[in-house]
């Protein structure tokens, strides 16, 4: 069928290609612009003008305007709305494209010759799908398609060139248009085994640049255990002692907490119970509720540290849910977890946006169907990967941060590591004058989704070298920095104003222009964790680990506590948490940092300053402070 389509488009294009493919006189518009490939892709040839796609235009959602209103209604702790979360229902049927944002793209498709027949709406209605030749697509949008190929993995993909047009009176009712501008958003490790071991310089150029993973320093052979040595060594106890985290559950019945992985990684159950077996001893032979995401499966050092200490924090009577997310061949993308969290964001049946990959996978992994809604999310999920804002495109950016909101007006409270490079973004990339990445670029690139304002970017912080737990704590400046700055996509979210004029009014570092975004924009991380020194079972043996892969998941615990105390007493979980920490009741609910640097691209980067910083955001938590602020609240 396929060839035949092609053999009678042949005949087509031949005779008649003038009257098929003249354009109307429509005024067009760049839809969306790409400011550099990604590492490691380079176009090898145009595409085959006759060769079929799968265009897929995703609509714009109604209402999005108002998602800010919305969310802050449900979470502002002086909103009389506090903690009135919405169905999933609730959300699906607000944000739902309108019927003239589907009526005036299908009349777009229908007069420039794609046949009614061939446009079909997805079944949640976000979607206008229609397979077309390279060349109608060209023509449609305005733009060539290539054959893009990495030359590290030797992947091809089809993409088109640096932009794409639609017509003026399009433009408003399309979010994105896949395939175009982007590239394969798989998330990844790099290279190099569980942990990443490998110098910076030769980071360069690895795929996508892919997600942070935690920094290790190697085997160690003596374990202390000792609240005496948490400066050399972080074991739970003085994770406990750092935050005065002490917290016998309640209401384990009601309350999750759930664990981001993508395959390959996964955990090892061996591990696990060496972790316990020495740290807590009664959750040995204890596993996290495994659910598998299109063909999540178990198996390291991620994992491992995420698990380990999530686990062990909560204690033995809260269960965790594992996320494991993709199969061991293809992998998955943040929206492959999100298809499986919330139904209404699945591109159509079967499939999901070309830059993630297809169920079943037609390269041998997971054969079932793409797992849209199957999930019910926790009530805190922390992810400890990432990716710089400049791998992906502004649309894709604001399409996957929107429906964080919108896990946000459910009460979900997401957690992301802000990245383990300072200002510099994963690998120790930067960017030079026009946004391009750059290894000796000068200006910050700031990490996604941690830029994204509808999730909370959670920081690192480290004892220093000599000192007591007691003591206070600084930026993590041990074999990491602490990932902070200043978006280039996303503006300031009203909760963070005051805070963040605050630091830029008192503190901002006197870099040249154009070294971070000043224009106003969405400032992370929000707070902060213990990074540094964190004793982890892997593979049999203990390392020291580092980074904010470290800090996410243990934040995630203590938040997980308060929900507890909160569900115990019959109010809801604490959701989206940003409006509430950066308000003036939980002033003293952080323990500030005002020490340590985040360096990169060449500078020092930021300074840990009282108040809220780029650094450690509010500081680290204080436990009993936050549940006693957090139980006040309705
Ligand atoms: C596009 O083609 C594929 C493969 O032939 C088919 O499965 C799919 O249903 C088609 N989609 C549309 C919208 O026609
Ligand atoms: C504690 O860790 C050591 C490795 O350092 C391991 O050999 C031992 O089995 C662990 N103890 C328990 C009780 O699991
Ligand atoms: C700075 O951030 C804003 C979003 O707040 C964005 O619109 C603008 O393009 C960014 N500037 C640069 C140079 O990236
Ligand atoms: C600040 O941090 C550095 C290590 O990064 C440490 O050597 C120094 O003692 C700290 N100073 C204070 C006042 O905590």
């Amino acid at each position: 069928m396929l060839l035949a389509s092609r053999l009678l488009l042949a005949v087509v294009l031949g005779l008649t290609s003038v009257v098929v493919f003249a354009s109307p006189v429509v005024p067009r518009v760049p839809h969306e612009r790409r400011s550099a490939i990604p590492h490691g892709w380079a176009p090898t040839r145009r595409a085959d003008s006759d060769f079929i796609i799968p265009l897929r235009i995703g609509l714009s959602q109604s209402n999005l305007q108002s998602l800010e209103e919305y969310l802050l209604d449900v979470s502002h702790p002086e909103s009389p709305n506090y903690g009135n979360h919405w169905s999933p229902a609730k959300v699906a049927e607000t944000f739902k494209p309108s019927a003239e944002s589907v009526s005036t793209v299908r009349g777009w498709l229908v007069e420039s010759g794609i046949g009614a027949e061939r446009v079909r709406l997805n079944p949640s209605g976000g979607w206008l799908v229609a397979n077309v030749t390279v060349a109608e697509a060209e023509e449609l949008l305005g733009t060539e398609y290539y054959v893009y190929e990495h030359a590290e993995t030797g992947h091809k993909q089809l993409g088109c060139g640096q932009t794409y047009h639609l017509p003026e009176h399009v433009s408003p009712h399309v979010e994105l248009v896949t395939p175009t501008l982007h590239f394969d958003a798989k998330v990844r490790h790099r290279r190099g085994g569980p942990l990443e071991k490998r110098s910076v310089k030769s980071k360069v150029g690895s795929p996508g640049s892919g997600p942070v993973s935690p920094k290790t320093t190697g085997i160690i052979k003596t374990i202390f255990n000792q609240l005496e040595h948490c400066d050399e060594q972080i074991t739970p106890i003085c994770v406990r002692a750092l935050y005065d985290f002490v917290y016998l559950p309640l209401a384990t019945h009601k309350n999750s907490i759930g664990i981001v992985e993508y395959t390959p990684q996964a955990y090892v159950p061996s591990d696990l119970d060496m972790f316990f077996g020495n740290f807590s001893a009664s959750q040995v032979g204890e596993r996290p509720n495994l659910i598998s995401i299109d063909g999540g499966f178990d198996v390291n050092g991620e994992s491992d540290l995420d698990l380990q200490y999530a686990m062990s924090l909560v204690g033995k009577s809260q269960p965790v849910t594992l996320y494991q997310t993709g199969d061991d061949v293809e992998g998955a993308s943040f929206n492959t977890l999100l298809d499986a969290l919330d139904g209404s964001y699945c591109t159509f049946e079967g499939g999901d946006d070309p830059e993630d990959p297809a169920y079943p996978d037609p390269f041998g992994g997971y054969q079932g169907d793409l797992q849209c809604g199957i999930v019910t999310p926790a009530h805190v999920i922390s992810t400890s990967y990432s990716y710089d804002e400049w791998e992906l495109t502004p649309a894709y950016e604001q399409r996957q941060c929107a429906e964080y909101a919108k896990l946000g007006l459910m009460g979900v409270t997401m957690l992301y590591s802000s990245g383990d490079y300072g200002v510099a973004g994963n690998g120790g990339i930067c960017l030079d004058s026009d946004g391009e990445p750059d290894f000796f670029g000068t200006s910050f690139a700031p990490s996604f989704p941690g830029s994204c304002p509808f999730i909370t970017s959670v920081g690192a912080t480290q004892v220093n070298p000599g000192a007591k737990v007691t003591d206070p704590e600084s930026a993590c400046m041990q074999v990491i920095f602490s990932g902070g700055g200043f978006s280039n996509v996303f503006a300031m979210p009203s909760y963070q104003k005051s805070a963040v004029e605050h630091y830029l009014s008192k503190y901002a570092p006197a870099y040249p222009a154009g070294t971070f975004n000043t224009s106003g924009s969405r400032a992370y991380p929000d707070l902060s964790a213990n990074g540094a020194n964190y004793v982890v079972a892997v593979q049999g043996e203990f390392e020291l680990v580092y980074g904010t892969s470290a800090s996410s998941p243990v934040t995630a615990a203590i938040l997980s506590a308060v929900n507890d105390a909160r569900l115990a007493i019959g109010k809801k979980p604490i959701g989206f948490i940003n409006p509430t920490i950066y308000s003036g009741a939980f002033q003293h609910a952080f323990n500030d940092i005002t020490n340590g640097t985040n360096p990169g691209c060449g500078t020092d980067g930021f300074t840990a300053e009282p108040g809220w910083d780029p650094v450690t955001g509010l500081g680290t938590p204080n436990f009993p402070r936050l549940l006693a602020s957090w139980l006040l609240l309705p």
